[in-house]
């Protein structure tokens, strides 16, 4: 369904931090803030704008200016924020749709994890947001009353296998968000984690049965799994003055998988398969 714009941005600037291509979930969440009349900055490492087709994103965003930063680099994102002033002026959001970890990529399992991957997921998925917000702050750049939203997921709070280290790099980040949030309160800054259903992605795709998470989570989801364009309609509400006492929350949108103990699709699918075990 193609969502009408509510103007829910308009007047509002912020950059977003983590497109690639069109299945990004920050690639969504860029048009989606377009849409509702946000002008933006765009952020990416130098390896993936090469890669993706982020420039195009940035001409479709109304010529969107292009920042390179390794957000783990203390000096490059120092150096984007003061160019962000430049280029954009003070910002009312910033989005953090960042995440990697190479332990998952290599395929190695949590109980003989690589600690320089172990170490680097973190910093890349969790730090990565305590270094923005602190970077943005002492530029300057950040508006009183402003939102800040990172992705989520789930393994925060319960442990999904296949997720391996991002488990534990999700809970960080969540923890960081909590922490901001309470010390930006002063200035009605919020900061917010979403939550989000397994979203086909080339960072979910990294994920070994990605394919079997994803269904079995649309099984067991009331509404289903949320998909990238219904999460960024999502964010575009956090960042907006309607949600300006949200804070501090972590929120899912998961089609209610959260709150979900069985479905009976996915009774139906042991019935079916275990006939003998009498389930
Ligand atoms: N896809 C899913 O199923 C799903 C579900 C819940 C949450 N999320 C989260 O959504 C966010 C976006 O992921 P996605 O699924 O859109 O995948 P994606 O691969 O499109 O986006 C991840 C982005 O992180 C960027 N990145 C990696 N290392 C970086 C670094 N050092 N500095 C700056 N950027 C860096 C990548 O270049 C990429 O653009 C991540 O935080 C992810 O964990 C994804």
């Amino acid at each position: 369904m193609t969502q009408t714009s509510y103007g829910l941005l308009k007047g509002k600037k912020g950059i977003i931090f983590g497109p690639l291509n069109e299945q990004s979930l920050g690639w969504k969440i860029a048009l989606a803030c377009h849409r509702e009349g946000a002008k933006l900055a765009i952020s990416n490492i130098a390896t993936a704008l090469k890669m993706g087709n982020t420039a195009e994103l940035a001409r479709i965003c109304g010529q969107a200016p292009l920042l390179v930063a390794d957000a783990t680099s203390d000096d490059e994102l120092k150096a984007l924020f003061a160019e962000l002033k430049t280029s954009l002026g003070e910002i009312d959001f910033i989005v953090h749709s960042v995440g990697m970890s190479a332990n998952i990529r290599k395929k190695i399992p949590y109980e003989s994890t690589n600690y320089i991957f172990y170490n680097k997921g973190l910093e890349i998925s969790a730090i990565s947001l305590h270094k923005i917000i602190r970077y943005a702050l002492e530029a300057g750049v950040l508006k009183d009353n402003g939102s800040i939203v990172a992705l989520s997921y789930i393994g925060a709070q319960r442990v999904f296998s296949q997720y391996n280290d991002m488990n534990d790099a999700k809970a960080l980040l969540e923890a960081i968000a909590r922490n901001f949030g309470s010390r930006l309160a002063d200035r009605g800054i919020r900061v917010n984690t979403v939550s989000q259903s397994p979203t086909r992605t080339s960072a979910g795709s990294g994920i070994s049965n990605f394919d079997a998470m994803y269904e079995y989570a649309n099984l067991l989801a009331p509404l289903g799994n949320a998909s990238g364009e219904e999460c960024a309609d999502y964010v575009v509400t956090l960042l907006s003055d309607l949600s300006r006492k949200v804070t501090m929350q972590n929120l899912y949108h998961d089609g209610g998988f959260s709150s979900a103990g069985i479905s009976e699709k996915l009774l139906g699918l042991l019935e079916r398969s275990q006939p003998e075990a009498g389930v």
